[in-house]
């Protein structure tokens, strides 16, 4: 059903992601004048806290956390925040939430920003206290599940109150601009898509390197590890967003019923396909950082790295290996796709003593967007030497490209659209099943060959071995 919401519930309203992403991106929109005038939002949370307190939690979250440039006139915003306290797995306190949530208008749309163990009894409770009709909207953020049967186990309890078209599954790298503009890139441009493809294109590298370390994430990451973290979901999302076919239209059906096929055709990862790394002890922009086991207080087994060679088993991809790398400490935060292109089939200027370097587009995702195409070009002169070619880049920044566009925070859009009710750039649960179940099979993969990750000194590109990984086939990481 398609509703503007004017009701927005958020759980775990006190948490991390509410006061660096939520609030702030709920504060921009309002201040764009882009939210309903009369949309209240609720905040939820085991804390004891008033409205009014609840109100001061949300300033000093927007002080702290809103670019100086977008901060502004917060009142407004804020007399739209009310707060109920709330114990997630106790029933009883449903029906005061539901009372304070008042009853819609339009609709609902309510933000799970808690644990995943909180999921079941949150919906169980929304459902007793009558808060899963028709006009409700589910969103949930990541992790959802830490394994197939997991997520799986998630994805019942909330299908068990919610159809699909009613849950909007959080990848916030869905939500940034530069990674919707893959799709404007290869789509809405001809001189692309004939040539992406096996015949064309040697292979694909992803990049997502970070500089930070556990950032105090200790009791969740050392669960997680890099793998289930990052590659379970925003790098799969990438590899799926440059590897679909093209879809019919721009709609939540046409685009994620081409991104789950691709996701469908990977190849299950074979033995010495993948690499995993643990950060020791490094620098980071010349200052001193510690290792892993450090900051975590113990050793441990949890992967901070990893490097893949992955496949898509379909006639468009046959033999093209997408190399995935993504870690923590890294020497610097960069998220890029390379698309290396195959040689010439012919050089006419090997007779000329002229050497050739194949094209290769560089779409840098993050922190620059940019992208790069570059070109084999004559270097000037009489040649009388014979002829010299040079790599140029063809080079487009995308913020000089669109000056006096706003850059907004990835939650801005998701947000937008949940209220609105468009679920194009959320996670369809087939999707994220199978991703997992990609991901199970790496994990057993590992258990299987006995894999513990390698240790790199924070500040490297990883461990050596990841490399060589690529350096056997021919094939130099991007950096
Ligand atoms: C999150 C991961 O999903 O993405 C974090 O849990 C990671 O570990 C973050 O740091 C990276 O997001 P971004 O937008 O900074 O690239």
């Amino acid at each position: 059903m398609s509703f503007t919401a004017d009701r927005l519930l958020l759980f775990g309203a006190t948490g991390d992601l509410a006061q660096r992403m939520l609030l702030p991106s709920l504060f921009a929109l309002d201040a764009d004048r882009l939210l309903a005038s009369d949309l209240k939002i609720i905040g939820t949370a085991r804390s004891s806290l008033s409205d009014s307190e609840f109100r001061n939690f949300a300033r000093a979250a927007l002080e702290k956390f809103l670019p100086a440039e977008r901060r502004g006139q917060m009142a407004g915003f804020l007399n739209r925040l009310s707060y109920q306290t709330l114990d997630a797995t106790k029933r009883e306190g449903y029906d005061e939430l539901a009372r304070k949530v008042g009853k819609p208008g339009r609709g609902l749309a309510i933000f799970l920003s808690t644990a995943p163990s909180l999921f079941g009894p949150t919906i169980a409770g929304l459902a007793a206290a009558g808060l899963t009709g028709e006009s409700v909207r589910m969103c949930l953020e990541k992790p959802l599940g830490s394994d197939l049967a997991s997520s799986r186990a998630i994805n019942d309890a909330v299908a068990g109150a919610f159809p699909e078209s009613r849950i909007f599954r959080i990848d916030h790298y869905l939500g940034k601009e530069t990674v919707q503009n893959l799709l404007a890139l290869r789509f809405a441009n001809l001189m692309f898509e004939p040539l992406w493809n096996a015949a064309h294109i040697d292979h694909v590298q992803i990049t997502v390197a970070e500089t930070v370390g556990l950032e105090g994430r200790v009791a969740f990451y050392d669960d997680a590890g890099a793998l289930r973290d990052m590659v379970q979901n925003h790098m799969l999302q990438l590899l799926a967003l440059v590897a679909m076919e093209p879809p019919a239209h721009f709609d939540a059906t046409a685009v994620r019923d081409e991104k789950v096929k691709v996701l469908r055709a990977l190849r299950r990862v074979g033995a010495g396909e993948t690499v995993t790394g643990q950060y020791r002890a490094g620098a980071i922009n010349g200052s001193p950082v510690p290792g892993y086991d450090e900051e975590l207080g113990k050793p441990s087994e949890t992967e901070t790295f990893v490097a893949i060679k992955a496949h898509v088993d379909n006639w468009r991809w046959k033999g093209v290996p997408f190399y995935l790398r993504t870690g923590k400490r890294l020497p610097k935060r960069v998220t890029e796709i390379i698309i290396q292109f195959a040689c010439v089939p012919h050089s006419i200027f090997a007779g000329k003593g002229a050497t050739m370097q194949p094209n290769r587009l560089v779409i840098g995702i993050q922190p620059e967007e940019n992208i790069t195409l570059s070109l084999m070009a004559k270097v000037p002169g009489l040649d009388r030497e014979g002829i010299r070619l040079r790599q140029v880049p063809l080079n487009i920044a995308m913020p000089d490209a669109f000056t006096g566009a706003v850059r907004r925070i990835a939650y801005e859009r998701l947000l937008l659209d949940l209220i609105e009710g468009d679920q194009t750039l959320f996670v369809r649960r087939d999707e994220v099943e199978a991703q997992w179940e990609w991901i199970d099979a790496i994990r057993q993969q590992w258990a299987e060959e006995g894999l513990k990750p390698k240790p790199y000194p924070a500040g490297t590109w990883g461990p050596s071995a990841a490399i060589a990984l690529a350096e056997r086939d021919g094939v130099t990481w991007h950096e």
